[in-house]
């Protein structure tokens, strides 16, 4: 491999005097270095930055793109996260240059135009939602899921009430427990029963009047919509507390059934998954939330809020509010694609985002089932979880030998070990967009791995320049500064 396209770093390709390009000498005359800043704050050695020529730098970076694999090149069926397309018209639309290049401390009157995408925004989600009041802010789904525990805080607080438990399924999104305790409550788990659905008797013994709030995903972690959600909902409310939807799921059931219809008081949306945000590899993302009207008071603030006069305004008077949960009206990158996203679709086309989506993932499902085990049931909403318990027992091979090995065929793992109610899991998430052809050579993939050498798979992938990282010790000791030879230890 050509020196260039080899891992190296650009310090390491670094030559004395190379440059990209050379300006012509100024004929401005320079002042002096401390006339600029004070002395003490001048750089007494030059940086050591690598020198290297234009096509060093070119060619390192392009093949650097060319490692990733991304929703762009890939099929990306990763369960939970929802890697569907990300329309190139919307990234053209949010880069338009008059939403673009707004600065965030601009005056309300000269930012009419995105105080009406934001409003409209809050409108939409409130309609998808069945409820009526949103907040913007939240940067992720998590933040969110906090936010939404702190405006049920403050709400009963402001009651006098003590309520001091979050109930939680065991199905759940490690989130949800972190944001609960992050908030203040104390979290009592709730049991899953036969077909991944919550143990109501589990969970009539654990209500009592200290919980605060149910924290439910529906359709759940293992992709099947928790049908007992009115009884579920109303067991909550005869005891006085709260229900909070974690809206990761919204793509099975928009346009098909409202949260807030359901009877949750309270959700957020990942605008990055459901509409279409670009978000792997950690972000950006956007999670608004939407609650009932009786604890719009407390949302973040400011809203975004209209006149009589038809202009638009952020609404900071709102005394009840938990305060800012982020700087300025959000993630507006992400909240502008998901708005294009909504407007280009309608109604009528966020339904059959769900419908395409549920069919792309039974279809999937009726393909794999007789190979994987399928431990709740011959139909999903938009996702599935297979286990590959049985291979692990029988053949050694693991959830995580199948992800790695699906790298080598083109595909993206789909994600492993989620939800741990299910052993050796593979949680399997098509969405809507893509082809029969696309989920037939996925499944056919599929169904040769588990027939491959075990000792081949336990190395795989073969094709890629990395292998199997060391992942904890990557989350936990991650290296993000080049350090010079001389000074590694
Ligand atoms: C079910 C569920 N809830 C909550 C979250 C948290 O969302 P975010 O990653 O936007 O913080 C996720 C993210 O993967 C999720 O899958």
């Amino acid at each position: 491999m050509d020196k260039a396209q080899s891992t190296e770093l650009l310090f390491e390709l670094s030559q004395p005097g190379r440059r990209c390009h050379r300006l012509p000498e100024s004929d401005v005359p320079a002042p002096a270095a401390a006339e600029l800043l004070p002395r003490h704050q001048l750089r007494s050695t030059p940086l050591p930055l690598p020198e290297v020529a234009e096509s060093d730098v070119i060619r390192h970076y392009v093949n650097l793109s060319t490692r990733n694999m991304c929703i762009d090149t890939n099929f990306y069926p990763l369960g939970s996260c929802t890697m569907k397309y990300n329309p190139k018209r919307h990234e053209r639309l949010a880069g338009l240059p008059g939403l673009a290049n707004l600065h965030p401390l601009q005056t309300d009157a000269s930012v009419q135009g995105m105080l009406e995408i934001l409003y409209d925004m809050q409108a939409y989600l409130a309609e998808i939602a069945g409820l009526p009041m949103v907040s913007l802010q939240p940067a992720a789904g998590a933040q969110g899921e906090l936010s939404a525990l702190l405006v049920a805080a403050a709400y009963f607080k402001e009651k006098g009430q003590k309520r001091t438990k979050v109930l939680i399924p065991d199905s759940a999104h490690g989130t949800n427990p972190a944001s609960a305790v992050i908030a203040g409550f104390e979290v009592i788990t709730v049991k899953s029963a036969a077909g991944a659905l919550v143990d109501l008797n589990d969970l009539k013994a654990k209500l009592d009047d200290q919980a605060a709030v149910f924290m439910i995903t529906n359709p759940n972690t293992c992709g099947i919509f928790e049908k007992q959600i009115l009884d579920i909902t109303r067991m909550m409310h005869e005891r006085g507390a709260l229900v909070y939807l974690d809206g990761a799921n919204m793509n099975a059931i928009l346009g098909k059934s409202r949260p807030g219809d359901f009877g949750a008081d309270m959700m957020h949306y990942n605008v990055h998954k459901t509409f279409t945000g670009p978000h792997g590899a950690g972000g950006p993302g956007s999670g608004p939330i939407a609650v009932r009207d009786f604890l719009g008071p407390y949302l973040p603030a400011p809203l975004v809020a209209k006149n009589s006069d038809g202009s638009f305004y952020l609404d900071h008077d709102r005394p009840k509010s938990i305060g800012r949960v982020r700087s300025f009206f959000g993630n507006v990158g992400i909240l502008l694609r998901g708005y294009f996203y909504l407007r280009t679709l309608g109604p009528q086309g966020l339904t059959e985002v769900s419908e395409q989506a549920v069919l792309n993932a039974n279809y999937l499902l009726a393909r794999l089932k007789d190979v994987y085990e399928v431990p709740n049931g011959p139909r999903c909403m938009h996702e599935f979880v297979a286990s590959a318990k049985y291979l692990r027992r029988d053949k050694k091979i693991s959830a995580m030998d199948i992800g790695k090995r699906l790298l080598d065929y083109g595909f993206h793992a789909p994600t492993v070990y989620f939800p741990l109610t299910v052993p050796e899991a593979l949680m399997i998430e098509p969405t809507e967009t893509e082809s029969k052809e696309t989920l037939d050579r996925f499944a056919e993939t599929m169904i040769r791995i588990q027939n491959e050498d075990p000792a081949m798979l336990h190395q795989a992938p073969h094709t890629l320049p990395i292998s199997r990282p060391d992942e904890v010790r990557a989350a936990r000791e991650p290296i993000l500064k080049w350090t010079p030879p001389q000074h590694a230890s």
